[in-house]
């Protein structure tokens, strides 16, 4: 930590955007394989939310490595400092009132434990997209897995790259048995039970 800084403190608080907004602020938290329906998962809980009048926000894995966290890879080291990164920004979203959905297959276990140890206990919803590797590789949106198996990325994720599996999350998703319209219309119910959101 550099030294010579202070924390000032602000007059506006997170209770006081939350008050404002008529709902709470937290993260969502979507971890999963690659072609499990992540994004498109998150998409659409964004779009129902903001149909909703809910203030939310969408970090998508593939979008924030376009800016923030251009220069990053998929070495164990990166993809550490990936989730560091997209961990802190979704504190501030959550800071500032809103409900920020992250989409990122974030594949340590440690590393998204971290994330939720920086938050309050009850503002972070860890979410695991759960479909079958076999499922993901035949889906394969985007020709990744294919590649992968062609040696031609390396270090892909479920191929030769680990993926841990949460072991007490919020919610599952099976989005191998309901599409992404029912997984997301399932989340927003998970919203409502934990009166995120009325
Ligand atoms: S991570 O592991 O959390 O840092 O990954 P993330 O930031 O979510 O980025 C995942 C997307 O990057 C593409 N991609 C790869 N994924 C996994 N392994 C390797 N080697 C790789 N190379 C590129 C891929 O499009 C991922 O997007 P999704 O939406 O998950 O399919």
């Amino acid at each position: 930590m550099a030294s010579n800084i202070v924390w000032h403190d602000q007059t506006i608080t997170k209770q006081d955007y939350r008050e404002k907004n008529g709902h709470f602020s937290g993260v969502i938290w979507l971890t999963g394989l690659s072609g499990a329906g992540k994004s498109t998962i998150a998409n659409i809980v964004n779009q129902k939310l903001f149909q909703a009048n809910v203030q939310s926000y969408l970090l998508d894995g593939d979008n924030v490595r376009h800016g923030l966290n251009k220069g990053l890879g998929f070495s164990e080291e990166d993809r550490r400092e990936n989730i560091r990164r997209v961990g802190e920004v979704a504190k501030l979203f959550v800071d500032s009132g809103k409900i920020v959905i992250v989409a990122f297959i974030s594949p340590f276990r440690a590393d998204r434990d971290r994330v939720r140890e920086s938050l309050e206990s009850n503002e972070f919803l860890e979410v695991f997209v759960d479909c079958p590797i076999s499922e993901c590789e035949v889906r394969d949106p985007k020709g990744l897995y294919q590649k992968a198996r062609r040696g031609e990325i390396k270090s892909f994720t479920g191929i030769d790259s680990p993926y841990e599996e949460p072991l007490s999350p919020e919610f599952v998703l099976h989005s191998d048995q309901y599409d992404a319209e029912q997984c997301a219309d399932q989340l927003i119910e998970l919203l409502k039970e934990k009166q995120w959101i009325p």
